[in-house]
């Protein structure tokens, strides 16, 4: 059975003291954890977290994005060759904010996929329906569609994907999926995914959308939860923590 993925996605937090901190703290209390973890930090603290990380294999380096270019004149992007300068091993694609506050189409985050998977590096593919679309009954055309974009476009590679189920209303909000309303919509990926690759039992589909120290047990122990996403709480380490040995546990 794979290990769980924990991965914290720090969006726009952190300083070189912050971070410095933050991380001591998780290595110093994760030591024989029994799962796998991320930390999907900003691209400016990419150097500065590598070398923290190094000498280590539980705690990952990813980030929160990347490229859908190859290279050239596209100020302000950061490309997949650039990352792997940074021995990164995951980048998010597709998360909720970059689709919302930066009109990101399906079509654009399956090439951002294509292009972390040329570079060996690992796409975290987000999905997720707002809530509106949910009270529309349209969870899972939606989350299908923005799936199907990334299959159609990557092929067979997409047995070395990560997606992340985050309903768009439960980020930030306090407001949690229920164990069951996530099982639900993963177990839809899941059968798409089986649909798409004879590999689909690699592939890690994790939650993400306000999980943390309190519910996070419940909803990894779902028979199609593989992991979680975490915002907020990857920020204070004894939460994050928390969640790193409730997927220890479940693993
Ligand atoms: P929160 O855990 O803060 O709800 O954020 C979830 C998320 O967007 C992770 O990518």
């Amino acid at each position: 059975m794979k290990k769980k993925l924990i991965a914290g996605n720090w969006k726009m937090n952190g300083s070189l003291a912050a971070n410095a901190s933050l991380l001591q703290a998780v290595l110093d209390g994760s030591k024989g954890m029994n799962c796998q973890a991320a930390v999907c930090v900003p691209a400016a603290y990419l150097a500065q977290v590598q070398t923290i990380l190094s000498g280590q294999t539980l705690v990952a380096l990813g980030a929160q994005d990347v490229s859908a270019q190859e290279v050239g004149a596209f100020t302000g992007e950061i490309s997949a060759g650039m990352l792997n300068d940074f021995s990164v091993r995951y980048a998010i694609v597709g998360h909720s904010e970059r689709r919302q506050y930066h009109a990101e189409s399906d079509a654009t985050v399956a090439l951002k996929a294509q292009r972390a998977l040329s570079a060996g590096i690992t796409p975290i593919v987000c999905v997720g329906e707002t809530l509106a679309d949910r009270e529309a009954g349209k969870t899972e055309e939606v989350v299908k569609r923005q799936l199907a974009a990334v299959i159609h476009t990557n092929g067979h590679c997409i047995s070395e994907i990560v997606v992340a189920y985050e309903p768009v209303w439960a980020i930030g909000t306090g407001r949690t999926a229920s164990p069951e309303q996530a099982q639900e919509v993963h177990a839809v990926l899941r059968a798409q995914l089986k649909a798409a690759t004879s590999h689909s039992d690699r592939i890690s589909i994790l939650y993400g959308g306000s999980m943390n120290a309190a519910n996070a047990a419940q909803l990894l122990a779902q028979p199609d939860i593989d992991g979680g996403l975490i915002g907020g709480a990857a920020l204070k380490a004894p939460d994050f923590l928390a969640i790193m040995a409730a997927g220890s546990v479940s693993a």
